[in-house]
Order: C-alpha cells, then sequence, then structure tokens
C-alpha cells in the first residue's frame, strides 16, 4: 500500500521554530513530526510513502531517508518546481500512483492522528469534530455517512465536523486533477461529494491540526495523555516528575525540580535545580538554568534560559536564543540567535 504526504506548506504560523527547520522535521512529543505520520501509516499497512516537496527538500531528503531506513518503509520524494497546491502534488506523483490500482492514502503533514485503515468509496476522508470549525474544510454527510457537501474554511456555522486532513483516494480521483496548482478542498472534494462519491469516516481516536503553536502545546497534552492511557512506558517517572512527561534519557534534570505535567523534554537538555516547568516542549540540546518557571511555552534547539527566568503565555523562543537572568517574558515569539535582556510582558514578536 502506498500513502502520500503533503508537506510543501512554508509553516509559517509555526514560526520562529520553522525559519531553522522545515515543519515536518519539527520535533512533537521528540520525534519528528512527519514520523509520527509515517509510523501510523506503516501500522495501516503501507509500505511505501511518498512526500510531496516544494521547499526546503535536501534538508529533508537527508534526515528522513535515514529514519525511514530504520523504519523499514520505501520514502520516494516527488519535488515541485513550483507549489502545486494540495491536488496538484498527486497529478505530479500520478506514475508511481497507478503503479497498483489500490486505493492510497493523502495525508496534510501538519497534523497528528493515530488512526485505522477505513473503507473506500471513490475516495473516504477522515472527519472528526472541532470546536472552531471555521479553521478548517467542514463537511456535511448523510447517515449513510455520504458526503452532501464539503465547503473549506466556511464564514457560516454549517456543521462541526471537519476534514481531517486524511484521505483514502481511489486511483480513479486522478482523472480529476490537472497537473497545476490546484486546492484538492476547493476544486476537487466539492465535485467529488456533488457525484455522491466522497465517504466520510468519523475518528474516533485523537485528533489535532498542530500547525500552530496553542494548538502544538494543547495536541503534546493529548499526545501524552494517550500515550498514558495505554501505561505506556516512555513516561518519564521519578523525583520531580508530575503527571504526564516525556523525557530523553539524554536529559539532565537538577534537584528539587517540578517537571510537569505534560512536559516533552529533548536529548541533551539540561535543567538545573530547583526549575518548575509546566505543560511546554524544551528542544534537543536547550539549558534551563536554576530556579526557573516555565509554563505553556516552547523553547527552541540549544537555547539557554538563564536563572530565575519567568516565562509563559504560549511564548516560542527560537533557536539558540540567550535569555538573561531574572527575565519575564509573556507570550513572545522570539526569531532565532537572538539575546534577550530585558522584559516582556505583553505577547508580541520579538526580533
Ligand atoms: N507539496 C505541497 N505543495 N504541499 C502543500 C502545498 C504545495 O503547494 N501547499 C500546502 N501543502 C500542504 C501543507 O504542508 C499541509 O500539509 C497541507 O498541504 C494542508 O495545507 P495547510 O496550509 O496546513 O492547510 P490548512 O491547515 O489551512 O487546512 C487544511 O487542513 C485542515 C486540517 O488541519 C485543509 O485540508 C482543511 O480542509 C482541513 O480541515
Ligand atoms: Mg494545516
Amino acid at each position: 500500500k502506498r500513502a502520500l504526504i503533503l508537506v510543501g506548506g512554508y509553516g509559517t504560523r509555526l514560526r520562529p521554530l520553522t525559519l531553522s527547520r522545515p515543519k515536518p522535521l519539527i520535533e512533537f512529543a521528540n520525534k519528528p513530526i512527519l514520523l509520527h505520520q509515517i509510523e501510523a501509516l506503516l501500522q495501516a499497512g503501507v509500505t511505501e510513502v511518498i512526500l510531496a516537496v516544494s521547499y526546503r527538500a535536501k534538508e529533508m531528503e537527508v534526515e528522513l531517508t535515514r529514519e525511514a531506513k530504520k523504519l523499514g518503509v520505501n520514502l520516494v520524494f516527488s519535488h515541485e518546481t513550483e507549489p502545486l497546491g494540495t491536488a496538484g502534488p498527486l497529478a505530479l506523483a500520478k506514475e508511481i500512483l497507478l503503479k497498483s490500482d489500490e486505493p492510497f492514502f493523502v495525508l496534510n503533514s501538519d497534523i497528528c492522528a493515530i488512526f485505522i485503515s477505513p473503507i473506500s468509496a471513490e475516495g473516504t476522508i477522515v472527519v472528526t469534530k472541532v470546536e472552531e470549525p471555521s479553521k478548517y474544510g467542514v463537511v456535511v454527510y448523510d447517515k449513510n455517512n455520504c458526503i452532501q457537501s464539503f465547503i473549506e474554511k466556511p464564514q457560516e456555522f454549517i456543521s462541526n465536523k471537519i476534514n481531517a486532513g486524511i484521505y483514502i483516494l481511489n486511483p480513479s480521483v486522478l482523472n480529476r486533477i490537472q497537473l497545476r496548482p490546484t486546492s484538492i478542498e476547493k476544486e476537487v472534494f466539492p465535485f467529488m461529494a456533488a457525484d455522491n462519491q466522497l465517504y466520510a469516516f468519523e475518528l474516533n481516536g485523537f485528533w489535532m491540526d498542530i500547525g500552530q503553536p496553542r494548538d502544538f502545546l494543547t495536541g503534546m497534552c493529548l499526545y501524552l495523555k494517550h500515550l498514558s492511557s495505554f501505561g505506556s512506558l516512555e513516561l518519564a517517572k521519578g523525583p520531580g516528575i508530575v503527571g504526564n512527561v516525556l523525557m530523553d534519557p539524554t536529559a539532565k534534570v537538577g534537584m528539587n525540580c517540578q517537571i510537569g505535567p505534560n512536559v516533552t523534554i529533548g536529548p541533551g537538555v539540561v535543567i538545573e535545580d530547583g526549575v518548575c516547568i509546566k505543560r511546554s516542549t524544551i528542544l534537543r540540546d536547550a539549558i534551563v538554568r536554576s530556579n526557573s518557571w516555565l509554563d505553556s511555552c516552547i523553547v527552541g534547539w540549544k537555547c539557554s534560559v538563564g536563572k530565575w527566568v519567568r516565562i509563559e503565555g504560549t511564548t516560542v523562543l527560537g533557536e539558540d536564543v540567550i535569555v538573561k537572568d531574572e527575565i519575564y517574558i509573556n507570550g513572545g515569539q522570539v526569531l532565532p540567535h537572538k539575546s534577550i535582556t530585558t522584559s516582556f510582558p505583553k505577547p508580541q514578536i520579538i526580533m
């Protein structure tokens, strides 16, 4: 079985992290986002994954080829010379997709979900329920799960069932797509729905679009909860650990800390004594000095957070940011390689 993952977007909503690394390579719960998807696809029986890439392809190719080998999945890169949207990449990869007449999976790259393989009409899209449907593609379907309408980012409320960004498509769908920049949500699905060729599959597990810092953190909490629900041994235990925490074995934590609930700590991270961290992700090789207090933030790779610092309010520190001692940051988005010497009590982009 094959799957195609759409990895072409710029990931602007996940800045400043995406200034240093392409979004699919950013670690969510200590693992590149894309690997979560590849592992889920492997479980659904997929053996070949096509990555539809349109920018920063080289970086991804080097890192992912190595990881894919370990997992035993065949990775194929399909390069776009211009961004082809969410449908065009299917036309570009047509030859590979038509190697067999089986249905194939299509996935958005910024979603994180645990899913199983549902049945397919001409197309099946995985749907889930959300509170703010206007940010998504909204679907209306009948009691047989046949979709009557698909409307991308509707202004008015129609339904709270949305497109989760996971599709199972028959090769015949390729006849509806031309090789040019095309949106599958606006130019393909509405027409398949009108032909009664599109079905909804309701997702029961958890689902999250983690393309924005706020949702990234909420998604992390859900993911850790999911790990604990089946008693995963990956979760950290020990003095100072509170609730669900994921910690790389190479990370070091000092005395009298409170780590958790809902914290992910990457490889090589150093946490000094008396630090309190809640609801946050600390990426690889960052250091947090003694007595600092972090809540709801993402600390980028190789950052250095000083002593007695307080950071909160969905703050994101880009790669290699230095925060001096005793600083307060609330809701800041700090660009990479910046040194912070004054406090920022109000949400803002710090450059
Ligand atoms: N290869 C390639 N080329 N991929 C692209 C391109 C392109 O030109 N443009 C976008 N993509 C990829 C993005 O990287 C992402 O994985 C996916 O297509 C969807 O684009 P987003 O920019 O993330 O769209 P969205 O989040 O606003 O909405 C989409 O996802 C929602 C679920 O999270 C839509 O599919 C909605 O209908 C859906 O509800
Ligand atoms: Mg998205």
